[in-house]
């Protein structure tokens, strides 16, 4: 006899298996009707069946799901990890240089992630030796449903209590939202929308054990000024990280947890080369308008003092989101569309 394969079943595997069983049930209802009543019977009971042991399987994931944050280390005062996505280049790689040296002389150790490994390793290697601190790499890919369980998944084996969370790993898209294959769109969905909040959920509850804690949510600019034609679902996921920060940073406000929502504008990285639209923003935007990615990360550190949670770096920044919320609605249209034609779309 062959023997039987090795079911390992997921959370998301148990969940699809659940909403089977739903619509199953549901459909036998449907085909209850116009039935013998003894037949009736059989249906429903049979309905009954599928939808509790539906109700069974959800409730074992969401067990499952809740006693996660649990399992991870313990966060013991100054010695929680600081955690950055997307340190492989730009705003991250330069948060992580502002940050080493925080950490320096104490047990608190830097974490880098990202995709790719080997740039993570080479600034591991400059920031340890420099300043004398634990750097530790994590190669995951936060676009891909299950990312960001990989990622936990190491930072409990390697027994990471994380006390300061930088959700910042992102990319754009270009072109209007039909022109965007599907698979790029739920990537993009799933790295900066769904990635930032699981990682949130799950650090969170031990930064308010240990009553301290800090999160940077990299959002934009593109966040609070209306809605951009070519832009469509980058500007939606950056407005949702600023309202989800929003209220997290209430909830936690005298839980010893710090969140902001960092909305920078134009900064120099890898960004927009990744988009196709360097050398065209390069050449065409005022360079007012542009911030090196070294004088964010000052001023993300400094808005970590401070006391607000939507942070705008900058006073050009701040005027554009200024004008944006004063504006009428015809003219910030106006405005979007012709700044859209002119840098994003082709
Ligand atoms: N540059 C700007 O003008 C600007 C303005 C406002 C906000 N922002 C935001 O700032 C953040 C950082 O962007 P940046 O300007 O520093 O751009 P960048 O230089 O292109 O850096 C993006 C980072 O995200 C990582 N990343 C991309 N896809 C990933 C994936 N699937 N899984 C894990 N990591 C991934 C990249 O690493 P790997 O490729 O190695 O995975 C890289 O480290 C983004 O959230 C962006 O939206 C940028």
């Amino acid at each position: 006899m062959p023997e039987a394969p090795d079911l390992a079943l997921d959370g998301d595997d148990r969940r699809r298996i659940a909403d089977a069983l739903r619509y199953l049930g549901r459909d036998l209802h449907h085909r209850s009707f116009g039935v013998t009543s003894e037949r009736r019977k059989l249906l429903w009971q049979e309905m009954d069946r599928c939808l509790a042991l539906a109700e069974r399987i959800n409730g074992e994931v969401d067990a499952d799901v809740a006693s996660q944050p649990a399992e991870l280390p313990a966060l013991v005062q100054g010695k929680g990890a600081v955690l950055i996505t997307g340190a492989s280049s730009g705003i991250g790689a330069a948060l992580a240089r502002r940050l080493a040296p925080t950490l320096a002389g104490g047990e608190a150790p830097l974490v880098l992630t990202a995709r790719r490994l080997e740039r993570l390793e080479a600034l591991a290697a400059e920031l340890a030796h420099r300043h004398g601190i634990r750097v530790e790499t994590i190669a995951a890919d936060l676009a891909q449903a299950g990312g960001a369980k990989v990622l936990l998944q190491v930072l409990l084996q390697r027994q990471l209590a994380v006390h300061t969370l930088i959700n910042n790993a992102g990319f754009g898209l270009r072109g209007t939202y039909e022109a965007v294959a599907w698979p790029q769109a739920a990537a993009m969905l799933q790295l900066m929308v769904g990635s930032c909040a699981e990682l949130c959920h799950a650090l969170l509850p031990a930064m308010q054990r240990a009553g301290s804690g800090r999160i940077v949510n990299v959002a934009s600019l593109a966040g609070l000024v209306p809605g951009l034609p070519g832009s469509t679902l980058y500007g939606a996921c950056k407005a949702f990280l600023i309202h989800f920060s929003q209220s997290l940073a209430l909830e936690n406000r005298d839980r010893g947890v710090r969140v902001i929502a960092l909305c920078p504008g134009y900064v120099r990285s890898e960004f927009h080369a990744v988009l196709g639209v360097e050398e065209r923003m390069r050449q065409r935007l005022p360079g007012l308008l542009w911030m090196n990615a070294e004088e964010l990360a000052d001023r993300t550190v400094a808005a970590l003092e401070g006391s607000r949670t939507v942070v705008v770096p900058g006073a050009v920044n701040r005027l554009i989101a200024g004008l944006a919320d004063s504006l009428p609605e015809p003219a910030t249209n106006a405005l979007s569309s012709a700044f859209s034609r002119r840098y994003r779309q082709e």
